[in-house]
């Protein structure tokens, strides 16, 4: 994996001690290679055209700087769709830019990909949806454009979105994954889930509370999170968390506080019964006593 020097300094100074896997870990089956790479950054055309890919690029990597206006948390796309986007299984923009316009079940209408990226400002980033001709929508699309250069229109790509991991063999559980979230996470991730930062910039983002995706998001339903953790976590060592333990750890990440749903209707229980009305999302569930969302930050 290429790790860009911010984190590769992270992790050496991390130290290699811990670089082991953690004991008892399934070795889980990594998912079928993807055939497709995105064209090197060498290759990015000069230009206006190529302008408005690096500012698109820039963005995608450093969200809260360069689309400040957009942006109310501290995280970038870049740590959901990792090394900017190119990452096969880590939700690539390559696969995604093909795939749309496409039917939404989250907002029932056929969306364009330009409206596929508001609702990632809107809920992950937990922010405002960009105008669709606005200059950062323009730049974005124009980035992922890019990336796709020559894959084919329509087509299933492998290595799109995050691999689809089985149900678990037994419910997720809020205090298996406390203990998964200790051994494996809260190094970097810290033990209020809050992340870490040096010189004003994040070198490992937060997982819940006010800097964090908010209640409407795709990550705050475990099995996105399960999916995407799996897949991609821990930094540096993805797969070897067996399945049952991603789901853990990703219900409990998702039982902590984090940003109100910004479809919130004034009630946490009719958001619940309008937005989060499946087993996957524990928006307005009683974990520990806690009704989640109801301290929404
Ligand atoms: C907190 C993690 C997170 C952040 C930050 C984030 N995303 Fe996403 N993104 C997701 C998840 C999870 C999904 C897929 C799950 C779903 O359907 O909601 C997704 C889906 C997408 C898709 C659709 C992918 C496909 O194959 O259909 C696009 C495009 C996208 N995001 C773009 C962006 C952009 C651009 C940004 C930054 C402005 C961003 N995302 C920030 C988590 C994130
Ligand atoms: C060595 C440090 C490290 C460890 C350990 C680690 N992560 Fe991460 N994590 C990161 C970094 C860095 C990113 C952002 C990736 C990027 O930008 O390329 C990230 C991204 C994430 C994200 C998406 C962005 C966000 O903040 O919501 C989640 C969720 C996440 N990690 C969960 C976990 C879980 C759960 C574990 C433990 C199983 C874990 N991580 C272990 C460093 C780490």
């Amino acid at each position: 994996m290429k790790l860009n020097p911010r984190k590769a300094m992270a992790l050496a100074l991390l130290g290699a001690a811990w670089l082991v896997p953690p004991t008892g870990a399934a070795w889980a089956q990594t998912p079928a290679p993807a055939t497709f790479s995105p064209p090197d950054e060498a290759a990015m055309p000069a230009g206006p055209f190529g302008d408005a890919v690096k500012l698109g690029e820039n963005i995608f990597r450093n969200t809260p700087k360069y689309a400040p206006q957009f942006t109310g948390n501290t995280l970038s796309c870049d740590n959901c769709h990792m090394n900017g986007g190119r990452l096969a299984n880590s939700s690539p923009m390559w696969a995604a830019y093909v795939a749309y316009p496409a039917y939404r079940s989250k907002n029932k209408k056929v969306n364009t990909f330009g409206q596929r990226l508001q609702g990632c400002f809107r809920f992950s980033e937990n922010g405002k949806a960009p105008p669709l001709d606005s200059k950062v929508m323009v730049a974005l699309e124009s980035y992922s454009f890019w990336l796709s250069t020559n894959a084919p229109t329509g087509a299933k790509m492998a290595g799109r979105g995050y691999p689809k991991l089985a149900k678990p063999a037994e419910a997720p559980s809020y205090q298996r994954g406390q203990v998964v979230y200790a051994q494996n996470c809260s190094l970097c991730h810290g033990a209020n889930g809050a992340g870490a930062a040096a010189h004003g910039a994040v070198v490992f983002p937060g997982v819940w509370g006010k800097d964090s995706y908010n209640w409407g998001a795709g990550m705050s339903a475990i099995n996105n999170a399960a999916d995407f953790i799996h897949a991609n976590m821990p930094l540096g060592l993805a797969g070897t968390l067996s399945a049952q333990q991603a789901w853990d750890v990703a219900a409990y990440i998702d039982s902590q506080d984090r940003p109100q749903d910004p479809r919130f209707t004034g009630s946490v229980a009719a958001t619940r019964a309008k937005f989060h009305n499946n087993a996957f999302s524990l928006y307005g569930t009683t974990v520990n006593g806690h009704v989640l969302g109801a301290a929404a930050q």
